[in-house]
């Protein structure tokens, strides 16, 4: 197996990306060798502190609605889960905003899921209150939206946006992720794997990412690692496609069952990827060498799968973001996307501390201001 060659920075203070092939990437996802392991942590650490520095920037999460029309089988907050549905008020979101503030964050994430009940005119109205209020960047994560919905929290000042592609495996797509009304009906039979163009120009949500590119966000995507059926190479295809599309942020976590859905009580098979902690890291250290300039969270997933070590993990294994929950304590436990996730018993400020001693005790300091990633910045 090759080992990946030293990044080199292209003069202007971005560093390029790896070139990886395929087979590559393929060995080093199905990598066990420690010692081999080692050297790939290393490598993306190093890329990391080039690229995007010591700083890890944190990102205050707001939950603000856990209702959704789209019935995907992974998920708990889809439509036919009987779940007490809430919507945050404005002056419970603002409320929020300015927890972020004081806490020293730079960022809100206004996250929900595809709440068609929600006024847009409404939304715009938050966002637009934030950045009247606050110095705050606003990243939305709501869906899959109309092109007059994009374009309307853009106008009111929306900086960045985050869908997730899920997985570039348009057959477990579709099998996971049913579209939302029958125009948007799935082709009957998907393209071949390995046609990443053919991918592209089909897979509905980096079709809206395009729209959402145009728009003038920064924008943000990524997948879950062991989905039931997914394979290596499909892995291989999802990262070969986040370098495609030049992605600012890239999300990875590990797949868990939730229990009272399709997908969580089909009897569990034996997996091609495990939806596991070391799969999940590697998929984030081969990210930063092919993205070296995106953001990366080390996500709430993988953190609710491995409690012990799973953030910090991420957080040396190429990631460089964190996205601390301000979502209230009473809305916090609905938004059940999966079992588990986070304390809702602890507070924001408790959650702050721990996190900010567990962040220099890994030599790394807390980022202030906004973090906007570097790519965006050099493709301006
Ligand atoms: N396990 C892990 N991640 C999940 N998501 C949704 N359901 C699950 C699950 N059961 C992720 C999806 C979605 C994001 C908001 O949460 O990737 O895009």
């Amino acid at each position: 197996m090759t080992s990946p060659s030293s990044p080199r920075s292209n003069g202007g203070g971005k560093i390029s990306s790896l070139s990886l092939s395929s087979d590559e990437i393929r060995m080093w996802l199905k990598e066990v060798d420690p010692a081999r392991l080692e050297e790939l942590w290393h490598r993306a650490d190093t890329v990391r502190h080039l690229s995007v520095g010591d700083a890890v920037y944190l990102r205050g999460l707001i939950e603000f609605s856990n209702y959704c029309c789209r019935q995907c089988s992974y998920c708990g907050l889809r439509r036919d889960h009987r779940l007490q549905r809430y919507r945050m008020t404005e002056e419970e979101i603002l409320a929020s905003a300015h927890k972020a503030v004081t806490l020293g964050y730079g960022t809100v994430v206004l996250q929900s899921g595809e709440d068609r009940g929600m006024d847009p005119r409404w939304l715009a109205h938050v966002i637009r209150r934030i950045k009247e209020e606050t110095p705050l960047a606003v990243t939305l994560s709501v869906g899959e939206r109309d092109e007059e919905e994009l374009a309307l929290w853009r106008e009111a000042g929306a900086d960045r946006y985050f869908l997730r592609f899920e997985t570039s495996d348009l057959a477990l797509l579709w099998k996971i992720h049913p579209p939302r009304n029958h125009s948007q009906s799935s082709p009957s039979s998907p393209p071949k794997r390995d046609d990443l163009k053919e991918v592209e120009a089909i897979h509905p949500r980096i079709t809206i990412l395009k729209k959402i590119r145009e728009f003038g966000y920064e924008v943000g995507s990524g997948v879950m690692v062991g989905i039931p059926g997914q394979t290596w190479d499909s892995l291989v295809q999802d990262l070969l496609m986040f370098q495609k599309l030049d992605l600012d942020m890239i999300g990875l976590g590990p797949y868990l069952p939730h229990p009272e859905t399709p997908l969580g009580k089909e009897a569990s098979q034996p997996q091609e990827v495990p939806a596991d902690t070391l799969t999940t890291c590697k998929m984030i250290a081969l990210t930063r060498l092919l993205c070296p300039n995106a953001n990366i969270p080390s996500t709430t997933a993988l953190a609710t799968l491995d409690p012990k070590e799973g953030r910090d993990l991420g957080l040396q294994r190429g990631a460089n973001i964190v996205m601390p929950n301000l979502t209230p304590p009473q809305y916090r436990r609905l938004y059940e996307i999966y079992p588990g996730k986070g304390n809702p018993e602890e507070t924001a400020e408790a959650y702050h501390r721990t996190l900010c001693t567990h962040i220099e005790a890994l030599g790394r300091t807390i980022g202030r201001g906004r973090g906007d990633s570097p790519n965006r910045w050099a493709r301006r």
